[in-house]
């Protein structure tokens, strides 16, 4: 059989692994690196349990730290589990340091390299996840694109080989668990919440947590909304926000609460009136559950979310935000443009085909 080396480190790999970990291993030798990005239980075991992704066979322990000391910690030590297991091809997801550390040791040892999401852009290269996303589609041999617009954009950077649409596995995945999510989860109750009288909110883009003017106005506009919000806080953010000195905890009208595992997670979106994020993810998912989205940047990468009209851009201005918590609600019919739920299964009969 041939083998494959899976890297995953941080909350959205753990969620796009799970669906296409359970197809690959129909048909290969599947070897799970975990780098350590997340760490905290919340972050990272809690996912592999509700997933039922794999133990990893690896566990790399990076964890935190500036950007070129942690993605150089995980070079070194995926190069290490690279020469030892010699894979036929390493499977990488999204746009992490764990993804770019996972692209650059495998290609420079020769080794074919799956991206999967590949060909997302915002075209602002003052993020850390974009530049991360174009190194890691020019390292790559195989890009599993989640959308057309995803392959348009390779195109105009001259990649077209190796260039498959297969949908997008977070659907994949939100398709197979939220039925169980229905049946198990307990957490409207636990938090003493009705569906669709709340907004549901997720900060933790480094262009919001990293920048005072932006993360107070946000925190402002939440506050002055006049709605309850629901706020599961990144720990990047609350460090921010105890910094700062913005006492998140003493605004009345929003509930924190510590990250969430994966089923409560989309039970509480898919119940919330609302969604305020500057989450990649979480702009999808609220797209998936028919949930209007405010997203809290300048910019997006899911624009087909934007073009559906589920999805609105009002950055971090007080406002903006405000004026979208009341007004904006979406009519409009929604479009299959992340495929039909079996990206999964497209990614593994390709690379059975070309590897
Ligand atoms: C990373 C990804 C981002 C992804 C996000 C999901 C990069 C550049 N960014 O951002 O694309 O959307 O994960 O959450 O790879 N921390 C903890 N406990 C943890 C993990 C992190 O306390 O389990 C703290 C760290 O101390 C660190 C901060 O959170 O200071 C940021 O963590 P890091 O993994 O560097 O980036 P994220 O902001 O989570």
């Amino acid at each position: 059989m041939k083998k494959i080396v899976s890297i995953v480190g941080a909350r959205p790999e753990f969620i796009q692994a799970s669906p296409l970990s359970r197809k690959l291993r129909e048909k290969f030798t599947e070897v799970l690196v975990h780098t350590g990005q997340h760490y905290d239980p919340n972050m990272s075991d809690v996912f592999f349990k509700e997933l039922g992704l794999p133990k990893p066979d690896y566990n790399l322990g990076v964890g935190s730290g500036p950007h070129g000391e942690q993605t150089g910690r995980m070079l070194t030590e995926i190069e290490k589990v690279l020469l030892k297991e010699i894979p036929d091809v390493v499977v990488i997801f999204g746009d992490t340091n764990s993804a770019l550390a996972g692209a650059l040791a495998a290609a420079k040892l020769h080794i074919k390299v799956a991206h999967v999401e590949a060909g997302l852009r915002s075209f602002n290269r003052l993020m850390p996840e974009e530049l991360n996303r174009v190194l890691i589609d020019h390292l790559s041999d195989f890009l599993f694109c989640p959308t057309e617009t995803a392959i348009q954009n390779l195109r105009k950077e001259g990649i077209t080989k190796g260039v498959f649409n297969t949908g997008d596995v977070m659907y994949d995945s939100i398709l197979q668990l939220y039925g169980k999510a229905e049946k198990e989860s307990k957490i409207l109750q636990t938090l003493n919440l009705t569906p669709k009288t709340y907004l549901y909110a997720t900060v933790h883009r480094a262009e919001n947590t990293d920048d005072l003017n932006r993360l107070r106005s946000i925190i402002d506009s939440f506050a002055e909304s006049g709605e309850t919000i629901l706020f599961p806080i990144h720990p990047r953010t609350r460090k921010a926000a105890i910094d700062y000195k913005l006492e998140v905890n003493r605004i009345p009208n929003i509930h924190l609460i510590e990250p969430i595992g994966y089923l409560d997670n989309i039970i509480l979106m898919g119940s919330a009136k609302k969604i305020l994020t500057d989450s990649g993810g979480v702009q999808k998912q609220a797209f998936f559950l028919k949930v209007p989205c405010i997203t809290l940047r300048d910019e997006t990468e899911w624009v087909e979310t934007v073009a559906a009209g589920w999805n609105i851009i009002v950055g971090a201005d007080k406002r903006k935000i405000i004026d979208a918590i009341k007004r904006f609600s979406p009519v409009l019919k929604q479009t299959k443009t992340f495929g039909n739920g079996n990206a999964a299964g497209k990614i593994t009969d390709l690379l059975e085909k070309y590897v």
